[in-house]
């Protein structure tokens, strides 16, 4: 096993004192820390070869360039790609979803036709395909979930026909932590010949992803949420699938050519990259890839698991402690409520104590309708969380049910 305590020195974040207690980081599923090795690769590209990519023939272009297209080759081999014109860069995970909202739904979904989401979805994995068939006049199916949260593979099945063109899950639900059988749901799908994307924010940094072993159609991630900066995100695409569809934004670096009477779109990966993308953002996965590889993600995935566990045990300790999302199969994310004590209240008390937690419904309002709920108290790990801040989180709540008793 890898030393935390060495990991937690490359966060100088975690070191500071919030209200002169420790902080104690547990909304990783927002978004992560960042590495030094991260910081420093993005002090150090502004500092020493800054350019604008893919436009100059100067050094410095041609520097940025070799470094943004580095990131992209990282990217495949750390999801297992094909080839690398499947991987396109965006802003992130809700940009990802939208764009083959657009894309896909412009080219290949028409009046009648259903895309399938999951009940316990993030709003960017709903709205976007909500907007998608009232454009189309198409259908939206939720596939439902039981009230752990599992989704319901029988339920699926039933649902799954010739209309479906498209169902959009998460591999890890953000709200609660369950993984999802994605494997089974991509394989059910592609038996009536309908596209599978899986929303991987949640996912990638905690679990070794392999697109081309999962044979998804779309797997989307947000540089943020993976050691990484804000406002970079991947869409990996089957490359014959991405060939086919319209881009979705229009401008520089996406043409071959231009005329007022045609333009002729770029191959991909830039077909679907239109202006400046933000290339710093990119080489930031890279790095932050790099930082994850030294662990190793079955280092990472058992660490965290062990976390989980140590937490649910913890935590259920408490009476009137309930754990919302009950499976065997969770990563990154223990989402409770304290019976009584409204979710904000905990988080604001929490916050006092030093602690970072999420309230509310976690962009996840339809999976709270579905538990009865106005919202949880979710607590979020990374690999540099230990189990003496469990302790810490442990003993907050019990003040908390001691000053609201
Ligand atoms: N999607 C992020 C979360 O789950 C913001 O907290």
């Amino acid at each position: 096993m890898f030393d935390v305590s060495k990991i937690r020195s490359e966060f100088p974040i975690l070191a500071q004192k919030i209200y002169g207690k420790n902080l104690i980081y547990l909304d990783s599923g927002a978004t992560t820390q960042k590495p030094v090795s991260v910081l420093n690769k993005i002090q150090s590209f502004y500092t020493e070869f800054n350019s604008n990519i893919h436009r100059g023939v100067h050094y410095l272009s041609n520097k940025a360039t070799e470094e943004y297209e580095g990131a992209r080759e990282t990217i495949k081999q750390f999801l297992n790609a094909e080839t690398k014109e499947e991987i396109i860069f965006t802003s992130g995970t809700t940009d990802s979803i939208n764009l083959v909202a657009f894309s896909f739904g412009e080219t290949l979904v028409n009046e009648g036709d259903e895309i399938i989401v999951g009940e316990t979805e993030h709003h960017s994995n709903i709205v976007p395909w909500q907007m998608l068939c009232e454009r189309k006049k198409a259908t939206l199916k939720v596939l439902p979930a039981n009230i752990n949260g599992e989704l319901n593979i029988l339920e699926y099945k039933k649902l799954l026909s010739e209309k479906t063109k498209l169902v959009a899950v998460a591999h890890v639900s953000n709200s609660i932590g369950i993984i999802n059988p994605i494997k089974m749901i991509i394989d059910e799908a592609h038996k009536f010949g309908a596209k599978v994307l899986i929303d991987g924010a949640q996912a990638v940094q905690h679990l070794a992803v392999d697109v081309t072993g999962l044979n998804c159609d779309f797997y989307v991630f947000s540089g943020h949420k993976i050691y990484a900066e804000t406002g970079i995100g991947v869409l990996y695409g089957k490359k014959k699938l991405l060939e086919t569809l319209k881009p979705y934004k229009g401008g520089g670096d996406m043409i071959k050519s231009v005329s007022f009477e045609k333009t002729e779109y770029a191959e991909l990966p830039f077909k679907f990259e239109a202006g400046t993308s933000n290339y710093v953002g990119a080489v930031s996965i890279s790095e932050a890839i790099k930082f994850i590889r030294k662990i190793g993600l079955e280092q990472i995935n058992s660490y965290e698991t062990e976390l989980i566990k140590y937490t649910e045990a913890k935590l259920s300790e408490i009476p009137g402690l309930q754990i919302i999302g009950n499976s065997e199969h969770k990563t990154s994310a223990v989402s409770f409520l304290l019976s009584g004590i409204h979710p904000y209240d905990i988080g604001m008390i929490l916050d006092k104590l030093g602690i970072a937690v999420r309230t509310g419904t976690h962009c996840a309002e339809p999976a709270m309708k579905l538990f009865g709920i106005q919202g949880t108290v979710r607590a979020s790990f990374a690999i540099y969380n230990t189990k003496e801040e469990i302790d810490q989180l442990y003993e907050g709540l019990l003040r908390i049910k001691k000053m609201f008793d």
